[in-house]
């Protein structure tokens, strides 16, 4: 099997005006009313979140309706479509499309990917030991324009259940852990550090945490952090870094439910990787953050009034 990456996301909205407002500010473009695409082509639907044509909400309010994988072809898709009937989940199928519900309560869709090859570069940095930009300054961002959804991270009862059904049943891989309450998963063995982060929910039910919108580097987290402050959207946390996948972060509420990360640079693993368990506390989860973001005016840090 070979799912390659989320493909799209659907938000059920209590505000559609806001949240469209939102994603044109968080970068994407909007190519209909309510639906966004990153520069691949990965896709982020809003609807209202009493549209019949939902799947039942897993919380309350604006949240996440539905997760979207990517296959290669026509022949994965249709594995796929065996191995959740083997695994004796309820399948449904569309034009285009297998669907069932996740062990969480989340409609989990795969079709063969839409994702477009973009040819986007990262700026190199110069180390110690290595010159990789000569003659060329870095770049600074007026507006981060996100590549693709990287992962999306989701409060679960148990995640017993959830490993059991994205492992054995899906083939995703174990990155990392928190044992008992936290897991890190990738959808292939060769790939970035994690295309879905289960995390044990402290009120015992499901719902969406975040969903990280890639950017080519940390100066596009940077510079999309301030922009996104400049509009009047309120960071929760960032700019950071997370000691587990390395990656460079800034998470902003999103009106569309949990959060919306920028982020970057995070660890490629293969085959070799060896997962690791980690205790959970705050040291492991941000090196450092800075709280509140940054003001795009002073470019100081965002002090609450
Ligand atoms: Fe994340």
């Amino acid at each position: 099997m070979s799912i390659t990456g989320v493909d799209g996301i659907v938000y059920g909205v209590e505000d559609m005006a806001l949240c469209r407002r939102f994603f044109r500010n968080w970068g994407l473009k909007e190519i209909a009313e309510g639906r966004f695409e990153t520069l691949d082509g990965t896709e982020v639907i809003l609807r209202p979140k009493d549209d019949p044509v939902l799947a039942p909400a897993f919380e309350a309010g604006s949240t996440l309706r539905e997760g979207i994988w990517g296959v290669g072809d026509a022949a994965a898709l249709a594995q796929i479509g065996q191995k959740l009937k083997a695994a004796g989940m309820a399948v449904s199928e569309s034009k285009d499309a297998l669907s069932c519900i996740d062990p969480s309560g989340l409609k989990t869709s795969f079709r063969v990917s839409r994702r477009r090859k973009v040819a986007v570069t990262g700026a190199p940095s110069n180390t110690i030991d290595q010159h990789r930009r000569i003659d060329t300054p870095s770049p600074i961002y007026q507006q981060a324009e996100p590549v693709n959804i990287g992962h999306y991270v989701l409060f679960v009862p148990e995640v017993e259940p959830m490993q059991r059904f994205y492992t054995d049943v899906l083939g995703f891989h174990i990155s990392d852990s928190y044992p008992g309450t936290g897991l890190f998963l990738r959808c292939s063995a060769q790939g970035g550090h994690h295309n879905l982060f289960l995390l044990k929910s402290p009120t015992g039910k499901a719902g969406i945490n975040h969903v990280a919108f890639t950017v080519r580097d940390v100066h596009e987290v940077i510079g999309g952090g301030m922009q996104i402050n400049r509009q009047g959207w309120e960071t929760q946390l960032g700019p950071g870094r997370h000691p587990i996948s390395s990656a460079f972060f800034w998470y902003v509420k999103n009106p569309a439910g949990g959060l919306a990360e920028y982020y970057t640079d995070e660890d490629y693993l293969t085959e070799k990787w060896q997962p690791r368990e980690f205790e959970k506390k705050p040291e492991i989860f941000a090196e450092w953050a800075v709280t509140g973001g940054i003001d795009g005016e002073t470019r100081r840090q965002k002090i609450k009034a």
